[in-house]
This record gives structure tokens, C-alpha cells and sequence, in this order.
């Protein structure tokens, strides 16, 4: 008989217990192909229920086609192909346990500010809950403080209801492909491989510019995504003329920037660099992030679009309503309010000052340092074997850290990015001990 509990105490009617019972069994192998149900006069009887239950949960499964009936000798967990079994889950592209991840993406968030960002979660719990469908521009109170901030920190000046609050940077992206006229998007090589996949899976050609090469003509592109603050991942600002060339070739082209501004509030040396934004309005999409500043798993971000396009984006999010959801929006616009954002920032600043020199002094002697030290990682050019080997002792020593080449589609770069902002410094010094050394060797 069948390794099978019925319990009249659950809510579930019998026959639905029997089948999840009989799909479990071939589900963990119990039961295989070709394996003879008993029937089901024997099954009832043995469950010590009515027949009809059994033959009911034996119809539901023939239904599911997890079994099969031949005439005259009964009902056979179905063949393989026939088997609707579960698909495996697909893993994620998984963060290997085992490393200390020197990522470039992540930030220092100081323990110190617990306290705040407990506080905010407590406001938004004891809030009242929100009546109806969100303003799918987010919320307003979250857009004036935005606006504000914008004001202050980027030198760009934004009405509240020009901003549309995303998800993060890939999703104000992911939004803005939505409404763009059909055709490629130029994106940065070396790039944001996040940038790169979003542009993709939009169903667009991404075409391929050095990163460090100006922009003078769009070549049929609809837009260009750019990261002009700190080029992702060499770090170079785009100089003034750059601008004003990619800013042409939009005009000319009728194209739009892209302009990603994940980290420029991490100068150390200088103030941050201005948005391209700030330098037309009518040009450009700004795309901020909360990502940096807060916490990338918060997924939240700020969007300002062109006049035209933000209109566009306004309206289809009255009907997609993928706006963020209210809990995290209002979080954030208690951050905001309670001084918790520029507080983090500051001391994230200061932690990254002090970081970049320690790395620039481990690693400097062995390889070059592809742009200005800025943000939460700096990117070292090496030969392709120097670089392997380094991120191979680097990960014989429990530590992982992406190659420069992993962000290359067809640059021909190598080297290492070297992430410090998600270390404690011990295992930074750690970490930079066993680069320096492979490096040296090489
Ligand atoms: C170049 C760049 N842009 C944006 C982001 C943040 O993206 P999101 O806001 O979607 O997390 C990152 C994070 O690592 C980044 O490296």
C-alpha cells in the first residue's frame, strides 16, 4: 500500500489530500514510472475511506497527467515525458558562502545608524495604512523631500511632480525603455552589466562605445546610458567637452541620455561632480539611487525624465501600478526627514576616503589605476594572467572580487575591480595582503 496519511481534521477535502499525497511520493522518488497504483477498492479500504475518494483524487492526478491508466490493469505513475514534474528551482546566480565579497556595489553602512533606520521602520508600522492605489509617481511627501535633496546635493532643480520614484536605477531604466521609440541604446564598454542586461532583455541591441571615448554621433540609437559622475567601472568623470559632445549627438540624433548618477556623492577629494542633467533638462533622463546611500536591498531609486517622456512614464504606471510599494517609499522618506541619508553619507565618505588610499597604496606599485579614487571601489588595469591569478589567490584566501574583464563586451581591458565598501577594514587589509602579493609575483 501507499506511504499515505488522510486527516479528516484538516481543511483540505480527502481527495485533495490523497492526490498532493500521491504527487509528493513521485515528486521524492517513492514512486517512478511504470509504478502500479493499488486500486482503488484496495487504497479506500486501506485509508479506511469511501471508494469515491480515492477514485476522485486518482481522476484529478490522470487530469495532472502524473498518472496514466491502461485498460484492464489499473493506474501507472505516467511516463517521464508525460510527468509534469515541478521544474527545478532556478538558483539565483548565487553568492558563494564561501568569500568575503569585495564588491564593487555594496556600501558601508555604519552600525552606528541602527538606531535611525529602526526608528523610520517603527513610523512606518505604526502608520496609518494606505487607502487605494499609490500615486504612481510615488508618493508626494517622498517626492518633495527628493526634490530637495536633489537641490542641495546635485545642483539640479526639480519640481516634486517631475520625479517618478523607481524601484532603483535598473528599474527606472527598465521604465524608460518602455516608452522610448523602438531601436538600440548605446551603453558604455566597459559597463554596468546590470545596465547591459535590462537594455537586453527590453528586446533592444545594445551598441557597444568605449568607455572612454567622447560620443559624437548616435548612429541610429535611441539613447545613450552613461555614467558621466564616475564611469562604471573605470571611475573617470567625463570631461566637460565629452559632455557637451554626447549632448549634441542627442539633439541631433533626437535621442536621449541616460544619465546614471549611482555614486557621485562619494567624492572625497573635491565636491561631486554636477549632473549632466543639470545641463539639459529636456536631453536628459536622470537616473538616482538609493542603492548607495541607503541600502541596494531597499530597491528604491528617483527618476527625472524629459518633459515628454515623464508624461509617458506617468501614464503607463496608472496602468502597469509597478510603482515601489508604500512601506519602503515611506521608510525612505523618514531617512530623508530624519537627516538619516546625509548622516550615512558623510560617514560612508569618510570611511571610503580612508579606504581608497590603503588600497591605492597595496595595489598601486603592482598596477594602474584606471580613473580618479572616488566611491566605494576603484578598478586596477593589469594583464588578463596577472589579474586571474591575483583573483584566484584572492579566493584561495576566502575572498572574491569581480575581473575587469567581466564588465567588458568587446574592450579589450584586464584587471580587477576591487570593492570596499561591504569589507570591515580587517578583512580589507586582509584581502589586499594576498592581491599585493599575487601581483607582485606576477
Ligand atoms: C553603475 C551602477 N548603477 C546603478 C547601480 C544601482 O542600481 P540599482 O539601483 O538598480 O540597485 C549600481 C550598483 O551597483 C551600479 O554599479
Amino acid at each position: 500500500m501507499l506511504p499515505v496519511h488522510l486527516d479528516r481534521g484538516r481543511p483540505e477535502p480527502l481527495p485533495a489530500q490523497l492526490a498532493a499525497a500521491v504527487r509528493a511520493l513521485v515528486t521524492d522518488g517513492t514512486l517512478t514510472t511504470g509504478d502500479r497504483l493499488p486500486s482503488s477498492r484496495a487504497l479506500a479500504a486501506d485509508l479506511g475511506v469511501a471508494r469515491a475518494v480515492v477514485e476522485q483524487a486518482y481522476d484529478q492526478l490522470l487530469a495532472e497527467a502524473w498518472v496514466e491508466t491502461r485498460r484492464g490493469s489499473g493506474t501507472f505513475v505516467a511516463s517521464g515525458e508525460a510527468l509534469p514534474v515541478a521544474p527545478a528551482p532556478p538558483r539565483p546566480a548565487s553568492r558563494d558562502p564561501r568569500y568575503v565579497r569585495l564588491d564593487a556595489g555594496t556600501p558601508w553602512i555604519d552600525p552606528r545608524h541602527l538606531a535611525g533606520w529602526r526608528r523610520a521602520w517603527r513610523e512606518v508600522s505604526v502608520a496609518r495604512p494606505p487607502r487605494g492605489y499609490p500615486d504612481p509617481r510615488g508618493g508626494p511627501e517622498l517626492r518633495e523631500a527628493l526634490a530637495e535633496r536633489l537641490a542641495r546635493t546635485r545642483g539640479l532643480t526639480v519640481a516634486p511632480d517631475e520625479i517618478l520614484v523607481t524601484g532603483g536605477t535598473t528599474d527606472g531604466l527598465r521604465q524608460l525603455l518602455g516608452v522610448l521609440d523602438p531601436g538600440p541604446v548605446l551603453v558604455e564598454d566597459p559597463g554596468y552589466r546590470a545596465a547591459v542586461e535590462t537594455v537586453r532583455a527590453a528586446g533592444r541591441r545594445v551598441a557597444d562605445h568605449p568607455a572612454t571615448a567622447p560620443v559624437t554621433g548616435l548612429d541610429g540609437c535611441v539613447a545613450a546610458y552613461v555614467t558621466p559622475a564616475h564611469q562604471h567601472p573605470l571611475g573617470r568623470v567625463m570631461p566637460a567637452a565629452d559632455r557637451l559632445a554626447l549632448l549634441g549627438a542627442a539633439r541631433s540624433a533626437g535621442a536621449v541620455v541616460l544619465e546614471d548618477d549611482y555614486d557621485s556623492e562619494f567624492r572625497y577629494d573635491v565636491a561631486p561632480v554636477p549632473a549632466l542633467a543639470a545641463l539639459d533638462r529636456s536631453r536628459v533622463a536622470y537616473l538616482g539611487t538609493a542603492a548607495k546611500s541607503v541600502s541596494p536591498g531597499l530597491r528604491l531609486g528617483w527618476l527625472v525624465a524629459p518633459p515628454h517622456l515623464h508624461e509617458l512614464l506617468v501614464r503607463r504606471r496608472t496602468t502597469t501600478h509597478d510603482t515601489p510599494p508604500w512601506a519602503t517609499q515611506r521608510a525612505l522618506l523618514t531617512l530623508l526627514r530624519d537627516g538619516w541619508v546625509d548622516k550615512v553619507v558623510r560617514t560612508a565618505r569618510r570611511v571610503y576616503a580612508e579606504r581608497a588610499p590603503r588600497v591605492a597604496a597595496a595595489l598601486g606599485p603592482h598596477a594602474t589605476l584606471a580613473g580618479p579614487l572616488a566611491g566605494m571601489y576603484s578598478t586596477w588595469l593589469t594583464s588578463a594572467d596577472a589579474a586571474t591569478a591575483a583573483r584566484d589567490a584572492a579566493r584561495a584566501a576566502g575572498f572574491d572580487l569581480p575581473l575587469l574583464a567581466q564588465y567588458c563586451r568587446t574592450a579589450d581591458l584586464s584587471g580587477l575591480v576591487v570593492g570596499f565598501g561591504g569589507v570591515t577594514d580587517d578583512e580589507l587589509d586582509r584581502a589586499l595582503d594576498v592581491l599585493a602579493r599575487s601581483l607582485a609575483a606576477d
